[in-house]
């Protein structure tokens, strides 16, 4: 082990039914828990560990985020979240992911030009789209246009060539925002547009996303800047599903366009990339204040499935923090767009206090997450429920690309395998068709 990696001794593991032991290496990293490496557990216990959600097991090394869930803290590449939303752009926070530090003002400049400049698609993507039901929902045409760009580039494929990886990645992050855009434009029957080279990056979405070739599009500079935090937000977040998804995936050697399809189908769920839809259609459903405590009565009720959509998180036992800085961002968007008075967030604001003080959401530390506030500003921006999860896609295509790079670089890369606990029925003998029951 390299890095910011220390040896910490061992971790001695025994077999109450033989009595034997075995000394198993621990290392700990810069922040959090130390890891009991079972690497030769397998080899010289003929046994597996057993974590099926993965709620124990470390499955990479990575210098990229850090989250404690305890704490309620968030950092990329030792950066608070708080520090970044405040005072970098998202293209920055991709530049600090994918490379490391913070661009000087030069690499700035280039890593804005880089990706302005691979915003446009292929001519052909287009007709790819008409191929879909006008009707479908954003995220199903997303997995498959997104899956088909590596049709379309052929020449950056080479996932053993750092410099095809790179165009790869930049040709990434940049035509995600245009296909995400023209998947909008495609839903609601408008005509695609073209991306403009004079606009940064959260203004050249919201320009593709609204504007329209029948007259000139004016940015608002405080949705343009919420917009920024949003996708600053969602950039990465550690090995959640979606990026372990890519990471798995990528570990075969598939190439980057397919590893990410498989990202935006893993982020789909309503567990994870699919709450913030669910949150505002919950808010809908919920329909006025004086209905929240039926609603708290069900999330609390174990045999009822309905849970309470933006709360919760498997690593955040305290307020998410990007919850913190979308609280805000909410606000200011909301009145700047003079919606002083929207029903769905009295409802969110009232369904917080409430929640916050009820002893079966404080004593199992469920707190409002990510998902709460930021399908509030997308619906005050114009966005429609359905798109909610497509504009997370486009901010973590910037973490899933940077570890998918990280994971490829690591000299020791092998193919993924999780193993199983089998429980099915032991070996039998065949029955012949006229013998069955
Ligand atoms: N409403 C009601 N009860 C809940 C909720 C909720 N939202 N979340 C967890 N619980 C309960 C759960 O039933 C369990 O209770 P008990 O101990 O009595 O059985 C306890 O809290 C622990 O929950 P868990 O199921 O062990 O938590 P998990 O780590 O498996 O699930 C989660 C995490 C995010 C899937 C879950 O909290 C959830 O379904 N939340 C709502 C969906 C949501 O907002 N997802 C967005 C996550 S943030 C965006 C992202 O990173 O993708």
């Amino acid at each position: 082990m390299s890095d910011n990696t220390t040896e910490k001794g061992t971790f001695t593991l025994t077999n109450n039914a033989t009595g034997e032991s075995f000394d198993l290496p621990v290392y700990g990293g810069t922040h959090g828990p130390d890891v009991i490496d079972i690497r030769k557990l397998y080899a010289e216990t003929k046994h597996f560990t057993f974590d099926p959600s993965f709620t124990a097991t470390a499955s990479c090394k990575s210098r990229l985020t850090f989250i404690d869930g305890e704490q309620g803290i968030l950092m990329h590449r030792g950066y608070t979240i708080e520090d970044l939303t405040d005072k970098a752009s998202f293209l920055e926070v991709a530049y600090l992911l994918l490379y490391g530090d913070l661009p000087n003002e030069e690499r700035k400049a280039w890593f804005e030009k880089e990706i302005t400049y691979h915003t446009m698609v292929h001519e052909q993507i287009n007709y790819f789209f008409s191929g879909f039901r006008r009707d479908a929902h954003p995220m199903a045409i997303m997995c498959g246009v997104i899956g088909g760009l590596s049709a379309f580039y052929h020449d950056s494929l080479d996932i053993n060539c750092p410099e095809q990886r790179e165009i790869s990645a930049h040709r990434l992050i940049a035509k995600v925002s245009t296909l995400a855009a023209m998947t909008y434009k495609y839903t609601i029957g408008q005509p695609f547009m073209y991306p403009r080279n004079d606009l940064n990056f959260a203004e050249n979405f919201l320009y593709m996303c609204f504007g329209v070739p029948a007259e000139p599009y004016v940015v608002n500079p405080v949705v343009a800047k919420a917009m920024d935090k949003i996708l600053t937000l969602h950039a990465d977040h550690e090995q959640n599903a979606s990026t372990s998804t890519v990471r798995l995936a990528g570990s075969s050697q598939a190439n980057p366009f397919a590893c990410i399809a498989a990202g935006i189908a893993s982020l789909w769920g309503a567990s994870h990339g699919g709450a913030n839809q669910a949150v505002l259609e919950m808010l809908a459903e919920i329909g006025s204040k004086d209905r929240i405590p039926e609603f708290i009565e069900r999330a609390k009720d174990k045999d009822d499935p309905f849970r309470l959509m933006g709360f919760g998180h498997r690593v955040y036992k305290n307020m998410d923090p990007r919850a913190g800085v979308l609280k805000q961002s909410a606000h200011d968007v909301l009145e700047d767009l003079g919606v002083t008075d929207d029903p769905l967030l009295e409802i969110a604001i009232e369904l917080e206090k409430i929640a916050l003080e009820d002893e079966y959401f404080v004593q199992r530390k469920l707190f409002p997450n990510v998902d709460f506030y930021s399908g509030i500003i997308l619906k005050a921006m114009g966005f429609p429920t359905s798109m909610f999860t497509v504009l997370f896609a486009v901010a973590r295509t910037v973490g899933w690309i940077s570890q998918w790079k990280e994971m490829i670089e690591e000299p020791a890369l092998r193919i993924g395998r999780p193993r199983q606990l089998y429980t099915g029925p032991a070996k039998r003998d065949f029955v012949d068709l006229k013998d069955r029951d």
